[in-house]
């Protein structure tokens, strides 16, 4: 008896969601990350309020802890996170005590993944490439009806793939992974630097001073029609476009599905990503490139991945 709960640990925000056996969510609440420099504990005390805020004082089944995050293969730790605090703690045990119920840990792209093959765009899909842009690029394959796990339980991490050699330095330690030029950090970091050299009604969203600058502000900008905003989704899309061609010359997948927050914009991103795909692709005169198409579930796919990850654990089979 009780509710599932998913929830979405990201680089910027944390997302908890009360989800029902259909998939949809009934109620959610979110905190900010405290960041990844700072003591797990506050991280731990962000899920911990947000999953128990969803909750609303129902009783808890079992929570399905999405992190954008190296999870291992067990499914217990977070081994490494570029974003986030962790680093191989058992995460799964430290939250089901905070909660007093089953815990199942995965990665936060796997869930989202999870989610968009059970209820939305990769729907009925034998394989898929999953891609999820928020502050980093997540990343899940779907072969053969099955989640790619991969030796460690680490497939997927498709956004720390190197794309340029000795690139922008990366929170992963490394130098030009492919999230550094197509992310909402990428986002963010492209209006910037264009900001300096056309105006920008980003001058005053963010009051002048461009360390406020937000993925959602360029989001807002390019829909309010915004040149810098619209040469920055341009820019990352395209990057976008270019990884994806690589990860479908390797997999040769019927669809590719793009979620996170940063495919809010819809075509203003994928539409670059398309031209970038048709272009970059190999033989693509000689194939069927598969369709680039938004995540149904939106934001919220790694917290019903997860949530939906806790009902089946808690009945394996049914
Ligand atoms: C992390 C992934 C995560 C992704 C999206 C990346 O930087 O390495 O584990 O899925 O960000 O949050
Ligand atoms: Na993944
Ligand atoms: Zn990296």
């Amino acid at each position: 008896d009780g509710v599932f709960v998913g929830v979405d640990v990201g680089g910027t925000k944390v997302l908890a969601g009360v989800v029902d056996e259909t998939g949809a969510v009934v109620r959610t609440a979110r905190r900010a990350t405290p960041g990844r420099r700072v003591d797990i504990a506050h991280v731990e005390d962000a899920l911990e309020e947000a999953v128990l805020e969803a909750a609303d004082g129902t009783p808890i089944a079992g929570v399905g802890v999405a992190a954008a995050g190296f999870v291992d293969a067990a499914g217990e730790r977070v081994m490494f996170a570029p974003h986030l605090p962790w680093q191989g703690e058992n995460v799964r045990d430290r939250l089901s005590r905070r909660w007093h119920a089953p815990v199942v840990l995965d990665n936060d792209a796997n869930c989202a993944a999870l989610a968009e093959w059970s209820y939305g765009a990769a729907r009925g899909a034998a394989s898929a490439v999953v891609v999820t842009m928020g502050t980093g690029i997540g990343g899940a394959l779907l072969l053969g009806g099955r989640l790619v796990r991969g030796a460690n339980g680490m497939a997927g991490e498709f956004g720390h793939m190197q794309v340029v050699p000795d690139g922008h330095a990366c929170e992963c330690g490394g130098r030009g992974c492919w999230e550094q030029y197509s992310s909402g950090n990428a986002l963010v970091r492209s209006a910037r630097q264009r900001m300096g050299e056309q105006p920008s009604v980003l001058e005053d969203a963010t009051g002048g001073n461009p360390d406020r600058l937000t993925g959602p502000m360029v989001t807002d900008a390019a829909e309010a029609g915004d040149m810098v905003a619209r040469a920055a989704f341009a820019s990352v899309g395209d990057w976008l476009g270019v990884g994806v061609a690589n990860l479908v010359a390797a997999f040769d997948p019927e669809l590719v599905v793009v979620g996170g927050g940063v495919s809010q914009a819809g075509d203003r991103l994928l539409e670059p990503a398309r031209h970038a795909l048709q272009r970059s692709l190999v033989g693509s005169a000689h194939r069927v490139v598969p369709p680039i198409v938004s995540a149904t579930l939106g934001p919220e796919a790694g917290l019903v991945g997860g949530a939906e990850l806790a009902r089946r654990a808690a009945r394996p089979h049914g």
